[in-house]
């Protein structure tokens, strides 16, 4: 029997926004198609549909626990597929240095349903486990290194800044002091740490107390925040003329740099505004396709809570 990492769930393949991503990608037969996210392949197998058997379909994902979804993907597309294991960034940027092109790329962010759900993978404080939070099980920092070596004045920054918690500094102290006794081990003895450093109210407040750190420690761990800084410039280069990019993203931090660079590469020209002519001569290279981010409908939410927080931005290249 397969170890339950390894094991699809029912519960696996529930793309969010999937109608819209089809609407805005428009994928068209023998197209290529990455997916930077491929998770358990619940949007690949919508959009695979679309090439109608002519194409390819290229999959992208740092965690090889992905991988029985994609042989089961892979048997049932009936197109080429190919799978790569890796950061996207790294992956994209040696397409774009190699001169290989895209009609359409796809990047779905955060972790899947199938990493949440297994407790042993460390992402859940909802359930007792070793503090891991990796995406990439052979990345070198696991939430383990971080919370244990990481000073308190890092840990503040890293619980204010991708977190916005409020009690960063009083968490990142106590997390300090507790770890001086023993080291902190367990995503349980992390949500105990984040129960005590609160006051009693905010331990009652809206969502679960250690949501934000837990959050913010994520993000740190599997840098997600630089990945999408990189990785964008990459896929835009991938990209062919009139070909599509697509980012669903689940925290503001994402968001704002999925908006700000689809923004500033349709904008093109970055002389400051009091040049009374263009002298950088940049020419604008996408055309962006969400003037606001698309929100899921209270049908989809209902029908799957962790679509509430997503946000659709696509664009085409000009
Ligand atoms: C939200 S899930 C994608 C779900 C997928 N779209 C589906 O429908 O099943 C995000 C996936 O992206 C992967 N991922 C996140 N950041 C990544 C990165 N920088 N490089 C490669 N894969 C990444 C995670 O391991 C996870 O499997």
């Amino acid at each position: 029997m397969l170890p339950s990492v390894l094991q699809p769930n029912a519960t696996d393949h529930v793309p969010v926004l999937a109608d819209e991503v089809r609407r805005l990608l428009d994928v068209q037969p023998g197209d290529t198609v990455v997916d930077a996210t491929f998770g358990s392949g619940g949007h690949a197998t919508v959009l695979a549909e679309d090439l109608r058997g002519e194409g390819r379909y290229v999959a992208i994902d740092r965690d090889p626990n992905v991988m029985p979804y994609f042989e089961s993907f892979s048997r049932g597309a009936a197109v080429k597929t190919r799978f790569l294991a890796g950061d996207f960034a790294d992956v994209i940027e040696r397409f774009a240095d190699n001169g290989r092109g895209a009609d359409a790329i796809l990047f779905d962010l955060g972790v899947s349903s199938m990493q949440l759900d297994r407790p042993e993978r460390g992402f859940s404080y909802a359930a007792d486990a070793p503090l891991d939070m990796r995406m990439d099980p052979s990345a070198e920092m696991s939430a383990r290194e971080l919370v244990n070596e990481a000073s308190e004045r890092e840990l503040t920054e890293i619980f204010r800044s991708y977190g916005e918690e409020r009690y960063a500094r009083q968490i990142a102290k106590r997390i300090g002091r507790e770890r001086r006794k023993q080291p902190v081990e367990t995503t349980a003895q992390l949500v105990e740490i984040i129960k005590a450093a609160i006051p009693t109210p905010a331990r009652f407040g809206e969502g679960h107390p250690a949501r934000r750190v837990f959050q913010a420690l994520r993000i740190a761990v599997n840098d997600e925040l630089g990945a999408l800084e990189s990785a964008l410039p990459a896929a835009l280069e991938m990209l062919r003329p009139g070909g599509r990019m697509a980012v669903i993203s689940f925290h503001s931090l994402e968001d704002r740099i999925a908006k700000r660079f689809f923004r500033s590469e349709e904008h093109g020209c970055t002389c400051p505004p009091d040049f009374p002519v263009c002298a950088c001569g940049r020419e604008p290279s996408l055309r962006v396709l969400t003037r606001r981010a698309v929100r899921p409908t209270a049908r989809e939410t209902a029908a799957n809570p962790r679509a509430a927080s997503a946000r659709l931005r696509a664009a085409v290249k000009a």
